[in-house]
């Protein structure tokens, strides 16, 4: 039903988990400043400590263990391993830690699967511009150059940068991400811009220089829901959802797997909306330059975070400024026979993952795919007994199953968010997406396995023997 080598993961990020925020030499990140700056979290809470994996790493792994994990994706901390986020200044208790919890993992047959940028930029890049500078590209691919070099002859899966286009859009226009900007017009398509070329210079790094010896494989992760029309027959609505999947996926998945450059589709859309409010003409999407590192083909798999599915009608979006919001010009609709669980936000549609996964393989050349992350949040009173996500895990797994068997969609492994409960961001701990629950208020901060753990431990190890 699975290949035999199918990767049967947990995902977690370094900000989310760790805590010690500055422990033993650690730089602050975006996200330590963010969230010391009061209302801009859930409670004012913060990641000082979140479940402080940086002083429990023991308790993980056995969590880890218990869950009978083929894979485990963590992130690095950029400003744990050099605290100014530039590499003449290594932080050598960070190399440490992460050199502990690698070798762990291979010592109990886990791979590791790591993400170099998890949301969090070290604080003294962003002061120097950050993402919105060009200059980032360059101090990104040194900082993964160090990393391939540090642990790469261990870690043989990277993720560059996770989900650009939520950094980008609610990092830099809505402002509810660290560094919490709110600059209408031209930022986010900068950031983006800027992501998708450290991106890539990190990849053609790690191609000339390590890929030959270390055998690894380096991808982006994207996020997307699976958008569908609100009225089938309505070609609006057709086109507005070709531009909703425009400006999530396609941003950043179109140019690394399909042209080199933004889908049309998204420059029209944009310059059309500049034009109607009198923009001065340039495109607010900056274009690729020749001096850029070459975007397309840089990605060896398709890593992929999907969690929900939307209805989306056209129009309603314009408002009269030049945001991103206006340039899509399309509403999110929720489908009333969808299911809600935890965070608002999350619609449960298992079934829109099977049809997401035959979307990429007909849009993105079938390539192979690994499923990032996937999840099922709660709020409110802690149900260990959580049924409720065990069930959206389970059909969620056979929608995959389905995808490779029916629709021959290339699926290599499958990662479940997240390990435990974490810092959820703007949410802090009020939203919990864990397979073991944490409280951040214990003392001990034990990790208690809920029931949806104990039963995906019971399915990975049923696969794992019969595939
Ligand atoms: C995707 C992000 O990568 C992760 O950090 C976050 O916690 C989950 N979505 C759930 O919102």
């Amino acid at each position: 039903m699975f290949p035999p080598d199918f990767a049967w993961g947990a995902a977690t990020s370094a900000f989310q988990i760790e805590g010690g925020w500055q422990a033993d030499g650690k730089g602050p990140s975006i996200w330590d400043t963010f969230c010391h700056e009061k209302g801009n979290v859930f409670g004012d809470q913060t990641g000082d400590v979140a479940c402080n994996s940086y002083e429990l790493w023991e308790k993980d792994l056995e969590c880890i263990q218990q869950l009978g994990l083929t894979h485990y994706r963590l992130s690095v901390s950029w400003a744990r391993l050099l605290p100014d986020g530039m590499t003449q200044h290594v932080n050598q208790r960070g190399v440490q830690y992460y050199n502990r919890v690698i070798n762990d993992l291979l010592a109990c047959n886990v791979s590791p699967m790591v993400t170099l940028y998890h949301f969090d930029l070290p604080q003294a890049l962003h002061d120097l511009g950050g993402w919105k500078s060009p200059e980032i590209a360059t101090l990104f691919d040194n900082y993964a150059k160090f990393c391939f070099q540090t642990f790469g002859d261990r870690v043989k899966f990277w993720i560059t940068i996770n989900e650009p286009h939520i950094c980008a859009k609610l990092g830099y226009e809505d402002g509810i991400h660290a560094p919490g900007l709110k600059e209408k017009g031209t930022t986010a398509y900068l950031v983006g811009h800027n992501m998708l070329r450290a991106h890539a210079k990190a990849w053609h790094s790690y191609n000339s220089e390590y890929r030959a010896k270390q055998k690894g494989a380096v991808s982006l992760a994207f996020n997307s829901d699976w958008f569908e029309p609100l009225d089938p027959s309505c070609s609006a609505d057709i086109t507005a959802t070709e531009r909703e999947f425009a400006f999530t996926l396609g941003w950043f998945a179109w140019p690394v797997f399909v042209t080199g450059d933004y889908p049309e589709t998204m420059r029209f859309a944009i310059n059309s909306q500049s034009q109607k409010l009198g923009f001065d003409g340039t495109s607010r999407l900056p274009t690729f330059s020749d001096d850029d590192p070459f975007i397309l083909g840089t990605a060896d798999f398709f890593a992929l975070n999907y969690y929900t599915a939307r209805k989306v009608k056209a129009g309603g979006g314009v408002d009269q400024t030049l945001s991103m919001k206006s340039d899509l010009d399309a509403k999110e609709v929720l489908d009333p026979s969808w299911p809600i669980c935890g965070a608002p936000w999350l619609a449960v549609v298992p079934h829109g993952l099977r049809k997401l996964l035959r979307y990429i393989k007909d849009t993105f050349h079938n390539p192979m795919v690994y499923i990032t992350e996937n999840g099922f949040s709660q709020m409110g009173p802690v149900q260990i007994e959580d049924w409720e996500r065990w069930e959206f895990y389970s059909s969620t797994i056979s929608e995959v199953a389905k995808a490779i068997q029916e629709d021959g969609v290339n699926v290599r492994g499958y990662f479940a968010w997240s390990l435990m409960d974490n810092f959820e961001w703007a949410d802090g701990f009020s939203v919990r997406f864990g397979l073991f629950h944490v409280d951040p208020s214990d003392a001990e901060l034990s990790r208690t396995m809920y029931r949806s753990g104990r039963e995906y431990a019971r399915i990975i190890s049923k696969y794992k023997t019969s595939g």
